[in-house]
């Protein structure tokens, strides 16, 4: 029985219809917008500088009017939730939340709950870093899902996690997608996405996760806030639609989820290689602010661990708070 605990859109009435009318990429007047809208011009105006401190692209035209940098693909609940074959999967579309996978874990989402946000105001990162969310350009999606199989057994997570949207989006968006350990969603050598996985539950019982999955798939201003070499999925592929790579995401992780409770880890760490962004690299792994090891990467052990080929010696490298880095 799926848990529809309400989840509360932050993105205000009015903003999210100027989105809406704005979303086809035309320039719109401020009277045309006030009029569509039932608010003042002051208004529009208003809803527009809230739109863009959220990250939008609104250009103003002189003496025209607002216009959206690209046209965009609002995300659809009822047409994501058409497109999902998972039996298991029901999604939810909201305007702004601070984080997909924060909500979930708030209200406390049954299994195969899902969500998708246009934004996230608070966007969470591995290792407490944020995710910069701006509306249109990327995807936000969290799905919950409970295990029986005890703590223990999930460790490798993250690495499935990271493995089913790279084997999705591959194909969807002929980009050549790669997954650099644990879960780094990487292009050659930028990174296009990333996975957080929060998991809660016992040892050896049942255990629920959020896992959440963040791309980028056009670029936006907002982005010249990211430290690392990045890149957006339009850079290198076709743009298979936001609705439908949200439904094929979900499907995907559904998927591998449920074959990752039945049968482990084996069949992901078969298909690991064909993904590995940092097969033969020199890297150094970091632990805080410490190089703890330099070598050359050499795939993963049945664990998921990362194997590190230094001094002739092949070392492990367990996930949770290091980083790795290609020299
Ligand atoms: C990382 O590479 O640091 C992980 C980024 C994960 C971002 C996604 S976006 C959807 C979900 N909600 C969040 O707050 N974070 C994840």
């Amino acid at each position: 029985m799926q848990n529809r605990t309400e989840i509360r859109d932050l993105m205000p009435a009015s903003a999210a219809s100027l989105f809406a009318r704005l979303a086809d990429g035309r320039v719109h007047s401020g009277a045309q917008l006030a009029d569509a809208l039932g608010i003042s011009r002051q208004a529009v105006w208003k809803q527009t500088g809230a739109l863009r401190e959220m990250g939008l692209d609104i250009k103003a035209r002189a003496g025209r009017g607002y216009q959206l940098a690209r046209p965009v693909e609002r995300l659809d609940e009822s047409l994501v939730n058409r497109l999902v074959k998972s039996a298991a999967v029901s999604a939810t579309v909201v305007g702004a939340v601070n984080s997909t996978n924060q909500s979930l874990l708030e209200a406390r989402a049954g299994h195969g709950r899902a969500l998708l946000a246009e934004t996230q105001l608070a966007g969470r990162g591995r290792r407490g870093r944020s995710w910069v969310s701006p509306p249109g350009s990327g995807l936000y999606v969290s799905l919950a899902w409970e295990f029986d199989c005890g703590l223990t057994r999930l460790a490798p997570l993250s690495l499935v996690v990271g493995l089913a949207a790279a084997q999705c989006l591959r194909p969807l968006s002929g980009a050549p997608a790669s997954v650099k350990w644990p879960n780094d969603l990487f292009i050659g050598q930028a990174k296009f996405g990333g996975c957080l996985v929060e998991i809660s539950g016992a040892a050896e019982g049942p255990c629920r996760a959020v896992v959440g999955i963040g791309i980028n798939l056009f670029s936006n201003r907002a982005m010249g806030s990211v430290e690392q070499a990045w890149t957006t999925l339009e850079d290198h592929g076709n743009n298979p639609g936001r609705n439908r790579l949200a439904a094929a995401l979900l499907d995907g992780l559904a998927s591998a989820l449920e074959q990752f409770e039945a049968d482990g880890f084996a069949p992901f760490h078969a298909e690991w290689d064909q993904y590995d962004a940092l097969a033969g690299l020199p890297v150094r792994v970091i632990a805080g602010q410490k190089v703890t090891l330099r070598g050359t990467a050499a795939g993963i052990d049945k664990h998921g661990q990362l194997l590190v080929r230094c001094d002739g010696q092949i070392k492990t490298v367990a996930g949770g708070e290091v980083s790795v880095r290609v020299d």
